[in-house]
């Protein structure tokens, strides 16, 4: 079965970059994280950084205009044979849109959208929990790691940090947001027959596993 190219949809805390940073041990993927990316841009004090940042710290999203720019120019430099993965994009229906008539405009298959199933009280435990590396962007959990803030790195020896909107008033508006703008996403690739859903809550290894299936071309259950 043929690699594909892969969006991983869900709520803040439902897995994604965990789930990518697990797949791209196991095979190739051009790993676009629009929050890793806006990140190091507000990290590096860009003119992208500096117009995100406001709406990143409060939980917002940041306006749709930039962030499909910044897909689209990553996108349009993608060879033929390699397979990109997408955390955090889209979240919006006009992203969706912006992003299969770009998907059309290069020629390509249209992605496998796996939709990982958290439920609210699982993402406030487990955003309270996550620490991430300054340095490298791997992601941790208290509970699981026993590793806390200015921790280092078990990775690269980088110092771990509480994401600013891992704040408990951060996690309620993103929540929000990602009720009222991006859950409408699961009805939109459904309807177009890309979506599957994986229980995010199945236990990690098995969820990464379920993952890794889907996307070595796996049949959605
Ligand atoms: P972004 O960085 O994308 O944040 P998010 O969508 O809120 O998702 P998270 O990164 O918080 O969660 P995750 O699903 O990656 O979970 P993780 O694997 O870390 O976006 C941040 C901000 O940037 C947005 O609010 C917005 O302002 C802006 N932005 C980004 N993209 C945008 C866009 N397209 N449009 C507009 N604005 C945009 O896991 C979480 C924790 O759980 C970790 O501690 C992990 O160890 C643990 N964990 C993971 N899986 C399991 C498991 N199965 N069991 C137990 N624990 C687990
Ligand atoms: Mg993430």
């Amino acid at each position: 079965m043929p690699q594909r190219d892969l969006i991983l949809l869900g709520p803040p805390g439902a897995g994604k970059g965990t789930h990518a940073e697990h797949l791209q041990n196991q095979m190739a993927y051009l790993h676009m994280s629009t929050g890793d990316i806006l990140r190091a841009a507000v990290a590096a004090e860009t003119e992208l950084g500096k117009q995100a940042q406001a709406y990143m710290n409060a939980g917002e999203l940041v306006p749709d205009e930039l962030v499909i720019d910044l897909v689209q120019e990553r996108m349009t430099q993608l060879g033929a044979e390699e397979h990109y993965l997408l955390d955090g994009f889209p979240r919006t229906v006009a992203q969706a849109e912006a992003l299969t008539a770009l998907v059309a405009e290069l020629g390509r298959t249209a992605a496998l959208v796996i939709y990982l199933a958290v439920s609210d009280e699982e993402v406030v435990h487990r955003l309270g929990g996550r620490r991430m590396c300054r340095k490298c962007g791997a992601i941790y959990n208290v509970d699981r790691d026993g590793l806390d803030v200015g921790d280092s790195c078990p990775e690269c020896g980088g110092e771990l940090y509480l994401r600013r909107d891992d704040q408990p008033e951060a996690v309620r508006n993103r929540l929000a947001v990602y009720k009222q703008d991006t859950q409408p996403l699961i009805d939109y690739y459904q309807q177009r027959g890309q979506l599957v859903t994986v229980d995010g809550e199945d236990g990690q290894a098995k969820v990464s596993e379920r993952v890794a299936e889907l996307a070595w071309g796996g049949q959605p259950d």
